[in-house]
């Protein structure tokens, strides 16, 4: 099929949850049918990212859903079996695995850690960058073994990955181990998708490339009773010209804010410590709004009225960090001084190209505001090298915003090409050697700078909220800071769960050594 005639089908029969019935036919006629004939109902039912079609969506189209349950027909299906989710990406397909998680035990579904005793495993999947996607093709060649041994296993692909066309291809063409593949907008299917999958036997495919809708009241399955994330938005709309993440998540759509106060009020009332606020561009929470104005601000402001000892939010973009903002952030008591601030570069012709929208003085200015407002508040990042055509000074002045700025901790990453992004067709003269290179020397400073900013605590006393015992020695508890900065101390088990007081003895690099402060259970 070429260019054309996809582009025209796509038109005539694009899915999308009002004609999932008619979708659901296509899918039962194509019961029996051979991979091909499923990639050809892929194709004309997909539409690849697309930019300028992908900017022109519309605010209308976003429906609200506060009713969703789960039909009866479906609440026995998983009586006696056994599901496991291995997720991929960020933390939104962490909080998508939780949903997914609920779904699957209200059908009955119970969870299992080990995948031979499993009768579905899903793959959540993240499509950031090209070695992500490359685990992923790797994890689903080891699961083949797995339903060789037991044909009744179920494998599904979910996540970003899914809704990329040419994943979806390669999987049907090549990966005939997987039973199941739907998107990120199709996660409130999950129950007709795996009845569909169990019944038929066959490849079920249901990838929606039109999102809209915003859905309420789905369960939930959270890790642990201490910290829970809540979806505060969905999508994005800022077409950074390197990211994927607006094709795969789709439009950003707010939540309404009552929904949003009930749900964190539930968690504090259930005793939960901390609330980490979700969204790929959560500062533009409400401009999707048209009968209100309200934004991340207002919603901080109502939020840290609420009894909950410990509010954090992520991920923000620097063109969306209002003033309002930050003066509810100045605010404190429960709002976290700990800022994640993705800069990406510090040359603003690099910044330009990215899409970024704001320049190196624009996002120096911004950090100075929060500075002066919240003279404790400490900065991450995520950076990007080897874009396009940087140059070894484009390079450097990264390296001196980081200085400039004086960042705590940051995510580094290599410009990875994502097919259907504007900057995948940019040439580009830089080799991967010196890309690689110049990873190498940013994360040096990276590491200087977390060093640095670690020995400041020592001999100090910070408030840490205890997560369990430590990783690799159980009589050790490990926690984090209001900063993030996680503490690795001796204290007795009681204080699980709880705010202590912990003298830090030494920093390291990453992490924290210290001892609890006697008597210091349940201060806040
Ligand atoms: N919404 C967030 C984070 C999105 S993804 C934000 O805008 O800040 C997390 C990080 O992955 C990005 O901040 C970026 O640094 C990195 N990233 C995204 N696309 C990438 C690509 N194509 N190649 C390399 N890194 C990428
Ligand atoms: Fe991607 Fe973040 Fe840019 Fe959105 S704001 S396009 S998620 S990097
Ligand atoms: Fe990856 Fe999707 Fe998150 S691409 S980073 S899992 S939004």
């Amino acid at each position: 099929m070429n260019e054309k005639q996809r582009k025209e089908q796509s038109q005539i029969k694009q899915s999308n949850p009002a004609d999932i019935k008619s979708d659901q036919d296509n899918l039962n006629r194509l019961k029996d049918k051979t991979s091909d004939d499923f990639i050809k109902y892929f194709e004309a039912t997909y539409e690849p990212p697309n930019l300028r079609k992908a900017q022109k969506r519309g605010k209308q189209d976003v429906k609200y859903h506060d009713n969703f349950e789960i039909d009866e027909q479906f609440k026995g299906l998983g009586t006696g079996r056994k599901y496991l989710i291995r997720t991929y990406g960020c933390q939104m397909n962490e909080h998508d695995t939780e949903v997914m998680s609920g779904i699957l035990e209200e059908m009955g579904y119970e969870a299992t850690t080990n995948q031979k005793e499993a009768d579905i495993i899903l793959l959540n999947t993240c499509a950031i960058r090209e070695n992500a996607e490359n685990k992923v093709f790797g994890e689903i060649g080891h699961l083949k073994p797995l339903k060789v041994e037991n044909p009744d296993l179920i494998i599904g692909v979910c996540g970003c990955m899914s809704q990329e066309e040419s994943v979806v291809n390669r999987i049907l063409e090549k990966h005939h181990q997987v039973d199941l593949i739907f998107g990120t907008h199709n996660i409130h299917r999950l129950p007709q998708l795996v009845e569909n999958a169990h019944l038929s036997k066959e490849r079920v495919v249901e990838v929606w490339s039109k999102e809209g809708d915003v859905i309420e009241n789905l369960p939930k399955r959270r890790q642990g009773n201490i910290k829970a994330w809540v979806n505060i938005m969905y999508g994005c709309d800022k077409f950074c010209t390197y990211c994927i993440v607006p094709y795969t998540r789709g439009k950003e759509r707010s939540r309404r804010p009552e929904d949003i106060i009930q749900e964190v009020r539930h968690l504090a009332a259930q005793g939960y410590k901390e609330v980490t606020l979700l969204g790929q561009n959560v500062n533009a929470y409400g401009k999707d709004f048209d009968d209100i104005e309200f934004g991340l601000g207002d919603l901080m402001d109502e939020i840290r009225k609420i009894d909950i000892p410990r509010v954090r939010f992520t991920t923000s973009h620097p063109r969306d960090f209002d003033d309002r903002l930050i003066e509810v952030l100045a605010k404190g008591g429960n709002l976290m001084p700990y800022i994640h601030l993705p800069v990406q570069s510090g040359n603003s012709n690099v910044l330009k190209l990215m899409g970024r929208k704001y320049t190196r003085e624009q996002y120096l200015e911004l950090v100075g505001k929060i500075k002066e407002a919240i003279p404790n508040a400490s900065f991450t990042t995520d950076i990007i090298v080897g874009f396009p055509n940087e140059t070894e000074e484009q390079f450097e002045d990264t390296l001196s915003l980081y200085d400039e700025v004086g960042f705590e901790g940051a995510y580094t990453f290599i410009f990875s090409p994502r097919d259907g992004t504007p900057a995948a067709k940019f040439n580009d003269k830089i080799s991967m050697d010196e890309k690689k290179e110049r990873l190498q020397r940013l994360n040096k400073k990276v590491n200087t700078l977390s060093a640095e900013a670690m020995k400041k605590y020592e001999g100090e006393t910070v408030k840490v909220l205890v997560e369990g015992e430590s990783k690799n020695n159980p009589d050790v508890l490990a926690g984090y800071t209001e900063h993030s900065k996680l503490v690795n101390f001796t204290g007795p088990r009681t204080a699980i769960g709880q705010i202590v007081e912990v003298k830090i003895t030494e920093a390291k690099t990453w992490t924290l050594d210290g001892v609890m402060v006697e008597e210091s259970v349940e201060v806040s």
